[in-house]
């Protein structure tokens, strides 16, 4: 079912595809996403894929990736356009996938409509489809406070990156790598974040994953110890600041790839 967000999505569903379609994803954040999302074989789950350019973008890559997007006219867009790759019209809030099916997914600004006290839930719902070990790599809109604002398709919220690792931690994930942006880093007039994270202890449905003690680390990585099934129960957040990318702007090797920033970030 289409809910409002979808919906919004939906009516907005040219313009939001013909920007996606002359704008450009920061280098730094495409060399994220790549990062962390080809290392592993199984699928990656694009959620929130918007009109998929991100989804192909990983299956140019060799990833087994997976669209999937609440606005009806943005999958039909995608199926259409990418024609050999699988999206699927669905909410983040109740995922068609079986529990720990898929290794990991990409939350690339679909996090950011989403009701503050709505978010946990939401979180706890990717973390039910991931694997033990699984990666979770989301952007969002980074603030000095989590403060709505209105973004051009609907209400849309900024989160201190402090708060949204925290959320996720409380959801089963912990962070391993952050990025966070300036203001003059070349797109757009909001700050940007993304956080890597990797899912922590067995998980279950309907409840945050979290097993065992958690140490706030230095800024270094240090081992984690490990269940028999290799699902981490000593964990470290290991928060690192990305060095400043070469240039501005990547060309993908389909073309352009591009987040929601410029005039609609
Ligand atoms: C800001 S756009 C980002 C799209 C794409 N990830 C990108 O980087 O361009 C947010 C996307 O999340 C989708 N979305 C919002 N709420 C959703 C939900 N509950 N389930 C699935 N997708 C959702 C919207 O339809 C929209 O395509």
């Amino acid at each position: 079912m289409v809910d409002e967000v979808g919906q919004a999505y939906d009516d907005m569903a040219e313009p939001y595809i013909d920007l996606v379609r002359t704008t450009e994803v920061h280098a730094r954040d495409l060399a994220l996403i790549e990062r962390h999302l080809t290392i592993r074989p199984g699928t990656v789950l694009d959620a929130g894929c918007g009109p998929g350019h991100l989804t192909a973008h990983l299956r140019s890559l060799e990833v087994d990736a997976i669209g999937l997007d609440v606005a009806p006219r943005l999958i039909d867009h995608a199926r259409a356009t990418h024609p050999v790759g699988r999206y699927e019209l669905a909410s983040i809030r109740q995922l068609p996938h079986p529990d720990r099916s898929v290794a990991a997914i990409l939350a690339w600004y679909s996090l950011i409509h989403v009701p503050p006290d709505e978010l946990d839930a939401v979180l706890v719902e990717l973390r039910r489809v991931m694997n033990p070990g699984g990666t979770l790599v989301a952007g969002f809109f980074d603030g000095d406070a989590i403060a709505p604002f209105d973004h051009k398709v609907t209400t849309a919220y900024f989160w201190p990156v402090a708060e949204f690792s925290a959320r996720l931690l409380r959801a089963g994930f912990t962070e391993i790598e952050r990025d966070q942006r300036p203001l003059n880093s070349g797109t757009g007039n909001r700050r940007h974040a993304a956080i890597a994270a990797r899912t922590t202890g067995r998980g279950a449905p309907g409840r945050p994953a979290l097993e065992g003690p958690t140490r706030i680390g230095t800024g270094r990585s240090e081992p984690q110890s490990s269940n028999s099934d290799g699902t981490s129960v000593d964990v470290v957040v290991a928060a690192r600041q990305t060095q400043p990318a070469p240039a501005d702007v990547h060309r993908t090797q389909r073309g352009r790839c591009s987040g929601p920033r410029l005039v609609w970030g």
